[in-house]
């Protein structure tokens, strides 16, 4: 391919990836933001593989279609609800891409660099290795603290600020060290020395962070996979990698900077950790007292006679798979004349979107599903809220309890509305572990149950 058309290629496949960045930010046009995402990746792969610079396909179209493969297995089978481990483990790939691409370009014995060409491409090196590895040790801690089998409390080492400043000095020391260095002998030494340190920096800040804060985590990691990304596009001299990398380095950084806002943190603390401690708050375990409990029946006479509906979904609703059934809900109150909203928090579910995409999928019309900032002054003015599944999102101690984990997050204020009713299992806790006082009020009523077969029982007693 003519080094005119690859460049072309590239601008085209830069320029559909702009069009997927614009079409995913609304609900009406992310499916073909996805398309134009696909698009342009295939046109960066094609172009890629004819630019001339790549040989070795008997090797490459192997590795590619079993990865295709893989690929389409683990995205068929994941649940919705798996999803930001899934993101997580993918954003580790790039990571540990970056650090193999890194460590073979610096002892590809092909390349020859020569005085200032080769400074910058040590330090391309030394960058991308550097942001490669504490991608992939931190996606690695957040993919097993969403799944689980990672403690999700903050683990807080005495000094850790200055355990994190002592290993970047190291790094930037060892930077030097490999700046300097008269061969790619030598060189590897400080390189593997501050890949191993800088491992290690990944893995202490991320399992400084707690569990409720899991969720800037996982748009961190994207920002810090884009980077790794571009940084690798340097080192390749590749422009759609290091187009693609600023891009989803960008975006990933506005998204961390948008949930930092929405759960009212600053950004370097949450980078820090330390926030989101699991366990009860003291406000929590005074407020516990009676809980009211109903029964489907009661709830669908009361949804009835409302004019005024907001329903909150969370986690537990995409766990239930309610959304079809809370769908035909709404177009049956609709149809007597009660207006229903959805109010959606930004970290409600797992991942961003986590309720919109339900709810999509459940063919709700977009102009009923609001953001928490266009509905929350309305409850006092509802008549009922409806709680699906979601609990530290509507928990009032984040703005009663200054020692709550999720103090100062910004929630929905559905205790405001005349009563309040919650779906959910047991009295368990939330996501950030955190007892909940909303269920303890008085104008709050518990249906207890699976939100599925609640909401099932519900529209039964609708008709
Ligand atoms: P959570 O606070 O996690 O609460 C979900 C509730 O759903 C639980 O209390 C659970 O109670 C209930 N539940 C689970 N399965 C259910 C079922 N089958 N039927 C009925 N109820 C069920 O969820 P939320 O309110 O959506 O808040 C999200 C939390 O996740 C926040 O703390 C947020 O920081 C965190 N987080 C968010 C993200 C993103 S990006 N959105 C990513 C990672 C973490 P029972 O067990 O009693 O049923």
């Amino acid at each position: 391919m003519n080094p005119q058309l690859l460049t072309v290629s590239y601008l085209a496949a830069g320029a559909l990836f702009i069009f997927s960045l614009g079409g995913l930010s609304h609900q009406e046009s992310a499916r073909r933001g996805n398309i134009f995402g696909m698009l342009g990746m295939a046109i960066a792969i094609l172009a890629t593989m004819l630019s001339g610079k790549v040989d070795g396909f008997e090797k490459l179209i192997p590795a590619m279609i079993i990865g295709a493969l893989i690929g389409i297995v683990v995205a068929k089978k994941v649940e919705m609800t798996s999803m930001p481990e899934l993101v997580a483990g993918f954003h580790s790939f790039v990571g540990a891409a970056a650090v193999m691409v890194g460590f073979a370009s610096y002892l590809d014995p092909t390349a020859h660099f020569e005085g200032a060409e080769k400074t910058i491409h040590d330090v391309e090196v030394y960058l991308g290795v550097f942001i490669g590895i504490i991608t992939f040790t931190g996606s690695v801690i957040a993919f097993g603290k969403l799944r689980g089998s990672i403690s999700g409390k903050p683990l807080m080492l005495p000094a850790r600020h200055w355990l994190n400043l002592i290993m970047l000095v190291a790094c930037i020391y060892f930077g030097y060290a490999f700046l300097v260095a008269d061969s790619h002998n030598d060189g590897v030494i400080p390189l593997l020395i501050m890949t191993v340190i800088a491992g290690i920096i990944g893995i202490h800040l991320i399992m400084a962070i707690g569990g409720a804060d899991m969720p800037v985590v996982v748009s961190m990691l994207n920002s810090y996979s884009g980077w790794a990304a571009a940084a690798t596009g340097f080192m390749l001299s590749n422009i759609a990698l290091i187009v693609v990398g600023a891009l989803v380095g960008s975006s990933g950084a506005i998204l961390s900077y948008i949930m930092c806002r929405a759960m009212n943190r600053h950004f370097v603390s949450v980078i820090l950790g330390g926030f989101g401690t699991s366990g009860g708050s003291a406000a929590a375990d005074e407020e516990a007292g009676e809980v009211t409990a109903t029964n489907a029946e009661e709830v669908a006479a009361m949804l009835k006679d409302a004019s005024e509906v907001i329903i909150v979904p969370g986690y537990g609703m995409a766990v239930a798979q309610a959304q079809n059934t809370v769908s035909d809900i709404v177009k049956k109150l609709r149809s007597k004349g009660v207006n229903v909203r959805f109010g959606i928090h930004p970290v409600a579910g797992r991942l961003p979107g986590h309720m919109n995409v339900l709810l999509a999928e459940a063919k709700v019309p977009y102009d009923i599903v609001l953001e928490m900032d266009e509905l929350n002054d309305d409850f006092p003015d509802t008549d009922v809220s409806l709680v699906i599944g979601a609990n530290d999102i509507v928990n009032p101690a984040a703005q009663t309890d200054p020692n709550s984990p999720i103090a100062g997050m910004p929630v929905l204020e559905v205790w405001k509305a005349k009563t309040s009713v919650v779906l959910k299992r047991s009295m368990a806790s939330g996501y950030a572990g955190v007892d909940n006082p909303l269920f303890y009020k008085d104008n709050t009523e518990m249906l207890f149950g699976d939100a599925k077969e609640s909401m099932d029982e519900v529209l039964r007693h609708l008709d």
